[in-house]
């Protein structure tokens, strides 16, 4: 029903209005009685056989909403009703920030993939921390965290370190998100020294608190071998506790969207079907690489059950999807689930 009657329509749009209009929609609808109950008995998949226990948390099944979807971290608590087992909220930032000029993100139908420029648009720390207090504790929740587009390099810190802190109460695991594209600044956020001293500043504070946290760290799918072999160092190095690969991917290689169409369309992160090998690729490095010495998220191009199975064998424990779920729908969450049962 969603491929056949729902998508077609709603590709009609200006995807950011969608965005916003579907979640006032699954807001509202959620309002009125039997709906949760209603999305609960079409998506969700209750079953031991799908949980799954890592850096000390207990997930109800290994498929969770990846960032970027529910940046303030308004529609969790209606979203838990989609089947997800953890729902990745953020990146949130310490102060609001518009994000980029629209039109900021745009549809490759053809490819099944979606470019995005936002630029951490978002509603700042303290909006999303009075969402997170309306938790009903369905789900696990994660707290991606980021910079402002606007910091100084010699306060990037700064900020990671005030999301920390501030979240650390209302989130189960947390996400330094260094790979966005579309944020500027990326040669400090790729050096390995500079990630050593803002992981350890994290953990410092991490530690501080009665019960830690996890910590995770976003890598993009473009890093090289080099690159990746550093991440594998540095998890060893900190102990932290994990990766999630990837986030989205400044590459066009092989995309079937025209020269002209991309060019038109400009800068940008890309997601979905046209980078899943490059981030199965970099869960398999980093698997093999450090012989699976720390959890991974895998994320990137989910959009079948077979595509979740291949991250998971290439060496994630958990995944996330983003645009699968735009190009899927819903039912795609429990077709995953119904594969893993099998
Ligand atoms: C519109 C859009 C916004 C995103 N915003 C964020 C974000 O704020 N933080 C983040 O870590 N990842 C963000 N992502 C990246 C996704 O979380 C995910 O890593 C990436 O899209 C690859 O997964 P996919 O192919 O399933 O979409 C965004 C992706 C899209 C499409």
């Amino acid at each position: 029903m969603y491929k056949a009657l729902v998508r077609p329509i709603l590709f009609l749009f200006d995807p950011e209005k969608v965005h916003y209009f579907t979640f006032s929609l699954i807001r509202n609808l959620s309002k009125f009685p039997g709906v949760k109950s209603l999305f609960k008995s079409l998506y969700v998949i209750e079953d031991k056989g799908l949980e799954r226990e890592l850096f000390g948390l207990t997930f109800k099944n290994p498929v969770g909403l990846a960032a970027g979807f529910d940046k303030n971290a308004v529609l969790y608590n209606e979203l838990a009703n989609f089947g997800f087992g953890f729902i990745e909220i953020g990146t949130v930032t310490p102060i609001a920030q518009e994000g980029n000029p629209k039109k900021r993100l745009f549809r490759l139908k053809d490819d099944k993939g979606i470019i995005n420029r936002m630029g951490f648009n978002n509603e700042g720390l303290q909006a999303a921390i009075s969402q997170l207090k309306k938790n009903k504790g369905q789900l696990i929740i994660g707290g991606n965290i980021g910079k402002n587009t606007q910091t100084r390099p010699e306060n990037y810190t700064k900020d990671y370190l005030e999301c920390f802190n501030a979240l650390h109460p209302y989130v189960d695991y947390f996400v330094l998100n260094v790979s966005c594209p579309n944020v500027g600044s990326h040669a400090k956020l790729n050096d390995k020294d500079y990630l050593l001293e803002l992981i350890s500043t994290v953990q410092k504070a991490n530690n501080s608190f009665e019960k830690q946290k996890p910590i995770l760290l976003k890598i993009a799918p473009d890093l090289n071998d080099i690159q990746l072999d550093e991440i594998v160092e540095l998890i060893a190095e900190t102990n932290l506790d994990g990766v999630i690969a990837s986030n989205t991917s400044i590459d066009r290689t092989g995309l079937k969207a025209t020269d002209a169409r991309l060019t038109e369309i400009g800068n940008g992160g890309l997601s979905g079907q046209p980078i899943k090998s490059k981030s199965t690729k970099v869960i398999k490095y980093l698997a093999d690489k450090s012989h699976k010495a720390f959890p991974i998220i895998g994320v990137g191009g989910i959009h079948t059950a077979e595509d979740a199975l291949e991250k998971l064998e290439a060496g994630a424990d958990l995944v996330q999807v983003y645009t699968g779920f735009i190009y899927e729908g819903p039912s795609l969450i429990k077709k995953i689930n119904k594969a893993l049962l099998k």
